[in-house]
């Protein structure tokens, strides 16, 4: 009897340990026919019974019985641990609907093209055709077909990037009033968007590349009240009525009279108090007159029957307005943060 019972106890603790090393289901299961199973080990312990003495069997029949309830509880325990551990990872891994989403990374229209957007769609709401042209143009386009001849000292500020002798990246859109006037009969009604470039030193209100916005009327009788209203309004269509703008006199060889327009600065709202601004408390959007004569006579229009306003602004400094930005690097720093606040 107690050889029995040492081979049970054996037994039970070589079970208890397979079964805690289980680490899976089938792991369990071979332990359970090893020990259990038909031919498993306490099974062959029972059919041994058969040898012992008579009086002896029901006492070895009733320890085995036991000691296999024993075992199938632990069995039974190990089951329960395995698949309260799968349903703990399952838990871990399940979604959680009530967890806030993670944003996804949209793309958006970028703030100086919401500007260019906004300013053509104020023109054409009055009729302007939008036009768009070449961002290297020859010289012609962008000096001697606007009244600016090789020696005119206007060039120094505007001739910038050249790719030949003649050919360069244009430093603003007004060569867009040349193609048009000279590809279209007046009367003429036009704003013409997109990049320019000029070797300007980077700093709050410079780019080496910049956007402006041409525009261009010519028509019979149109004079500079005209020119005045429109961009007032284009103005406060674009800053609110707040905002303030003044037409300054000013210089460029393709009008005349000449005004350059300015708007208070969004940093020191116009107390002329701060750098963005040079103390003047004034921003300079852009510049803008009557079509000279020669510009008219240029294209083959009669300046005694036709008269017209134009101006070219800076996408970017419209920009700093609308947004009151402080520094015109932000639109081209790629600080996507920044960038998504502007609408
Ligand atoms: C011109 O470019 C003229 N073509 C404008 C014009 C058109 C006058 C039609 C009359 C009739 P100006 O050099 O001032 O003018 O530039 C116009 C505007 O472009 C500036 O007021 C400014 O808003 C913007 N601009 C010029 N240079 C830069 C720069 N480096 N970075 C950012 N914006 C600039």
């Amino acid at each position: 009897m107690s050889e029995l019972g040492n081979k049970l106890d054996d037994l039970a603790q070589r079970f208890s340990t397979s079964v805690g090393d289980a680490a899976d289901e089938r792991a369990l299961d071979a332990a359970r026919v090893a020990f259990l199973g038909r031919s498993g080990e306490i099974t062959l312990l029972r059919r041994s019974i058969g040898q012992l003495p008579a009086d002896e069997r029901p006492t070895a029949g009733k320890t085995i019985n036991d000691v296999v309830e024993r075992l199938e509880a632990t069995l039974d325990a190990a089951k329960v641990r395995l698949q309260m551990r799968s349903f703990d990872a399952a838990l871990s891994e399940r979604i959680d609907v009530t967890f806030p989403a993670i944003q996804p990374c949209l793309g958006t229209i970028h703030p100086v093209r919401r500007i260019i957007e906004s300013v053509c769609d104020f023109f054409q709401r009055r009729g302007f055709a939008v036009v768009l042209g070449p961002e290297i143009e020859p010289d012609y386009y962008n000096f001697d077909a606007l009244n600016i001849p090789s020696d005119h000292p206007a060039r120094e500020g505007f001739d910038s990037f050249f790719i030949t002798d003649s050919l360069l990246l244009r430093p603003h859109t007004s060569p867009m009033q040349i193609r048009t006037m000279q590809t279209h009969r007046p009367p003429i009604a036009m704003v013409a968007p997109g990049k320019c470039y000029r070797r300007d030193a980077l700093d709050a209100r410079h780019l080496f590349q910049f956007h402006q916005v041409e525009g261009l009327l010519v028509a019979p009788g149109i004079h500079f009240g005209h020119l005045k209203w429109t961009l007032a309004q284009m103005c406060r269509e674009l800053f609110g009525s707040e905002q303030q703008v003044r037409f300054r006199p000013s210089f460029f060889p393709f009008t005349e009279p000449s005004a350059e327009v300015d708007t208070t600065c969004p940093k020191c709202k116009g107390h002329g108090s701060c750098s963005m601004c040079g103390g003047s408390g004034w921003i300079e959007l852009g510049g803008a007159g009557m079509v000279h004569p020669n510009v008219l006579r240029e294209v083959g229009y009669d300046p005694q029957v036709l008269s017209g306003w134009a101006f070219g602004f800076g996408v970017e400094r419209l920009g700093l307005t609308r947004y009151e930005i402080d520094d015109i690097r932000r639109f081209v720093d790629s600080d996507a943060d920044f960038l998504h606040q502007l609408r």
